[in-house]
């Protein structure tokens, strides 16, 4: 009689097949800036801002929580932000220098400039010195406006610290 015994086993298949697999206990899931997410290689391409582009998204994000090795954003950036105007939206065009000294110092050399786009986001993938630190300055298209932050930064993730309330902005309220 092997009836019984199929339906037996049958029964174990189907019991087997309705629980869902579970990841083991501690296994916390992989999100960007986890050391086990696995980036795909053909991401990394130079990525870079102009003006009048607007390829870009997630102002006020910081960008480098995932263009970078551990995440899934095209381009590593070695500077990723969002520049805005005096009443906190995003300034169209903006320009970012990197300078040796601060505004109290007469700004020293400059390092880089990079050029915003019309979402007001300006990043790059080309080598800066950071971690070395560095005197950010935003200017407006014109450059009638300028702000600097008056102490080095060592991070391009400027978005990381100008968050929330706390935005860069080409000119204090
Ligand atoms: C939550 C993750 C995440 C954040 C935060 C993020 N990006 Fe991205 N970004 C992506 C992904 C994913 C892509 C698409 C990658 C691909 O090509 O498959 C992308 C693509 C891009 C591209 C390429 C668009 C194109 O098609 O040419 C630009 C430019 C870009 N991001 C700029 C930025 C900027 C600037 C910031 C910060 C203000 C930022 N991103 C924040 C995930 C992110
Ligand atoms: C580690 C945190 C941190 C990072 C990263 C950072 N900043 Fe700042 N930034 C600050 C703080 C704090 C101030 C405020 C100084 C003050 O209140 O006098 C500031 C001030 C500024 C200001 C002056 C305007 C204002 O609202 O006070 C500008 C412009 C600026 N930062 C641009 C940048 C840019 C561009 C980057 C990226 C290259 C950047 N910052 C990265 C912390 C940071």
């Amino acid at each position: 009689m092997k009836t019984r015994a199929t339906c037996l086993a049958l029964f174990l298949v189907a019991c087997g097949g309705e629980e869902e697999p579970t990841a083991p206990v501690n296994e916390t899931p992989v999100t960007p800036g986890d050391p086990r997410f696995v980036r795909a290689p053909a991401l990394d391409v130079e990525n870079v801002s102009q003006a009048d582009e607007a390829r870009s998204h997630n102002m006020g994000l910081n960008c480098l929580g995932c263009h970078q090795v551990y995440g899934p954003g095209r381009g590593r950036f070695t500077i990723g932000g969002t520049a805005h105007d005096v009443d906190g939206t995003p300034l169209v065009n903006p320009i970012v220098e990197l300078r040796t000294k601060g505004p109290f110092e007469g700004g020293g050399e400059l390092i880089t400039t990079v050029y915003g786009d019309k979402n007001g986001n300006f990043f790059s993938t080309e080598p800066l010195p950071f971690p070395e630190a560095v005197f950010p300055v935003v200017y407006s298209a014109d450059r009638s406006k300028k702000n600097a932050m008056p102490f080095p930064t060592s991070s391009g993730a400027c978005n990381h610290c100008h968050t929330g309330g706390f935005k860069v902005r080409v000119a204090l309220p």
